[in-house]
C-alpha cells in the first residue's frame, strides 16, 4: 500500500515545478464530488481507485500552494520529510498530551519550541506549544495575557496596528475582549505601528478608567510584510506594564538570518510570539507556534486535568496543561524530522534566497514608471500597485482601486504566476510574497515579464476605453 502511494506521491512532487500554480476546473470538479451523493461503500474499494480519484481528480484543481510561482497570500509547505513524519507520527500513533504515555516525544516537542525560542534570542526557560496554525497562536495568546491581567475582560485594552491579521482580531473577540476596547493604530508610510501613537493611547484609555494590558505588534504583515518597530514597542510595553506578543506569523523564521534577525530587532523582549512553521520553515499547513516567555503563563490559562488522567509529572512536559487540546497528533515530529534532514543552515540559506529575490523583484517593479512599490521588502513580501497619478490618468472615470484590482484580475488570468491583492490603509495594492523554497531567479523573471506585458495590455485597454 504504502509503496503504490509514493510512487503518486513523488509523482506529484516532481510535477510541482512544472505545472501551473493554479489549474481550473476546481468547482466543476466540487460539484460533480457533491452530486454524486455519498462516497462510502459498505465494501470499500481498492486503494488503486481511492488513488487514482485523490490525485487525478480531487487534488488535480485549484491552487498548488508550494509552487515556485505561487507569490499569492503566503506560500506554504513542499518538504516532502515533513509529509514522510506526517506519516510516521500517524502510523505510531503516540499520545503525546501527557508526558507519561510517551515521554521521549513529548521531550521533543519541548526540544522543538525551546530551539524555536532561542533562534528569537529568548531566554532559557522559554517555551509554548505547538499549534495547528498562527489563528490558534494567536487567540492562546490573548487568553494567557487576559489570565495574566486581574480585570482584563471587564476593563481590558488591546493594543495593535490598522495592518495587523484579522486573527489577532478574532483573537480578541473569542477570548472576551468586545471590539470597542481594541484599539487599530494608525501606520507610517511604510506600514509599520507609529509607536509614539500607542504610548498616547494608552495613556487615554488610563485617564479613562480603562486597563490597557496587551499590545500586538507585527513580525512581518500579510498585506505588506510590514514589521512594527519592535524595540520601541517593547520599551512601552515595558514601562506600561503590557503584555507584548508579536504575531510574527509570517516573519518570524527570518529570524535565523542576519538581515532578518536586524529587521526583527527586538522580538525576543516579547513576552509571547506567534510563528507558523507551515509558512517561513516551509512545512505543509497544520503546524503553527506560540512561544512564551514563560511557560507557566499557558499552564495558569490552560491548566485543568479530568480524574481519569494521571497527575502532572513534575518537570516533563505535559502538553494537555498548556493548551485547550488534549489528543492530537505528535505534532512535533513534522518539524524535527525536516531539520533533523536537511539541517538548519539550509532553511537559514532559503530565508536569505527569499528575501534576495524578494528585494530584486520589488527594485525592477518600482523601475517600471507606471507602477510603485510600498516599501522595500523587510522580509519577503511586498506590495505594489499603479501609481495613482498614473492610474488617473487612463481612465475617464479613474477609480485608482478599480483599475489596480483589474490590474490584478488580468495576472491571474493569465495564469503565468500568482499573485493575490489586499486592502491596505492606504488603498488596494497588489502583493507578492516568495516563500517557496522551489522559486528561484527565472520564476522571478517569468514574474517580471508577466507584470510588464499585462500592465501594457490593462494601460492600451483603458486609453482606448477612455477615448
Ligand atoms: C501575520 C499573520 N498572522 C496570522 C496568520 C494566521 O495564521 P494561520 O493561517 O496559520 O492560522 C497569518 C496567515 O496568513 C498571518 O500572515
Amino acid at each position: 500500500l504504502l509503496e503504490r502511494a509514493s510512487v503518486r506521491l513523488v509523482k506529484h512532487f516532481t510535477r510541482i515545478e512544472a505545472r501551473p500554480s493554479v489549474r481550473g476546473g476546481g468547482a466543476r470538479v466540487a460539484r460533480r464530488f457533491r452530486e454524486s451523493g455519498d462516497p462510502f461503500h459498505e465494501d470499500g474499494a481498492p486503494l488503486e481507485n481511492a488513488l487514482d480519484e485523490l490525485f487525478d481528480t480531487l487534488v488535480e484543481p485549484g491552487l498548488e500552494v508550494s509552487s515556485p510561482t505561487n507569490f499569492g497570500a503566503i506560500p506554504s509547505g513542499g518538504l516532502i520529510t515533513a509529509a514522510i513524519a506526517d506519516l510516521l507520527a500517524s502510523a505510531t500513533n503516540r499520545f503525546t498530551a501527557i508526558a507519561p504515555s510517551a515521554p521521549p516525544l513529548a521531550e521533543l516537542e519541548r526540544a522543538v519550541v525551546r530551539t524555536f525560542a532561542s533562534w528569537l534570542g529568548m531566554p532559557d526557560g522559554a517555551g509554548g506549544v505547538l499549534t495547528s496554525g498562527g489563528s490558534l497562536a494567536n487567540l492562546y495568546a490573548f487568553v494567557a495575557a487576559r489570565e495574566a491581567n486581574a480585570g482584563a475582560l471587564e476593563r481590558g485594552v488591546v493594543y495593535t496596528s490598522e495592518e495587523a491579521h484579522h486573527s489577532v482580531l478574532r483573537g480578541a473577540r473569542v477570548s472576551g475582549i468586545p471590539a470597542e476596547r481594541v484599539r487599530l493604530l494608525p501606520v507610517d508610510a511604510s506600514f509599520r505601528l507609529v509607536a509614539p501613537a500607542l504610548a498616547r493611547a494608552v495613556d487615554d484609555d488610563r485617564a479613562r478608567g480603562l486597563l490597557p494590558f496587551l499590545v500586538v505588534a507585527n513580525g512581518g504583515t500579510t498585506n505588506t510584510g510590514a514589521v512594527d518597530p519592535l524595540a520601541d514597542v517593547s520599551a512601552i510595553a515595558r514601562r506600561e506594564r503590557l503584555w507584548l506578543h508579536i504575531d510574527a506569523a509570517y516573519g518570524g523564521f527570518f529570524a535565523l538570518t542576519a538581515r532578518g534577525s536586524e529587521a526583527l530587532r527586538g522580538i525576543h523582549e516579547a513576552d509571547s510570539v506567534t510563528l507558523d512553521p507551515h509558512k517561513s520553515l516551509f512545512l505543509p499547513f497544520g503546524t503553527g507556534a506560540l512561544v512564551v516567555r514563560d511557560p507557566r503563563a499557558l499552564e495558569r490559562a490552560f491548566g485543568m486535568r479530568g480524574e481519569y488522567l494521571p497527575a502532572a509529572s513534575r518537570d516533563a512536559y505535559e502538553l494537555c496543561d498548556l493548551s485547550p487540546e488534549l489528543s492530537r497528533e505528535a505534532r512535533g515530529l513534522r518539524v524535527w524530522l525536516p531539520l533533523r534532514v536537511h539541517g538548519v543552515a539550509r532553511f537559514r540559506r532559503a530565508l536569505d534566497e527569499a528575501h534576495d529575490l524578494a528585494c530584486e523583484a520589488a527594485r525592477a517593479i518600482a523601475a517600471i514608471e507606471d507602477l510603485e512599490v510600498a516599501d522595500s521588502p523587510a522580509l519577503s513580501l511586498f506590495a505594489f500597485r499603479i501609481r495613482p497619478e498614473r492610474a488617473v490618468s487612463w481612465a475617464r472615470a479613474p477609480d485608482v482601486d478599480r483599475i489596480n484590482r483589474l490590474f490584478l484580475r488580468a495576472l491571474q488570468r493569465r495564469g503565468r504566476v500568482m499573485l493575490t491583492g489586499t486592502r491596505t490603509s492606504r488603498g488596494f495594492f497588489l502583493r507578492v510574497c516568495i516563500l517557496s523554497p522551489r522559486t528561484k531567479r527565472k520564476h522571478i523573471d517569468l514574474l517580471l515579464t508577466e507584470v510588464r506585458d499585462t500592465l501594457a495590455t490593462v494601460a492600451r485597454a483603458m486609453r482606448e476605453d477612455a477615448t
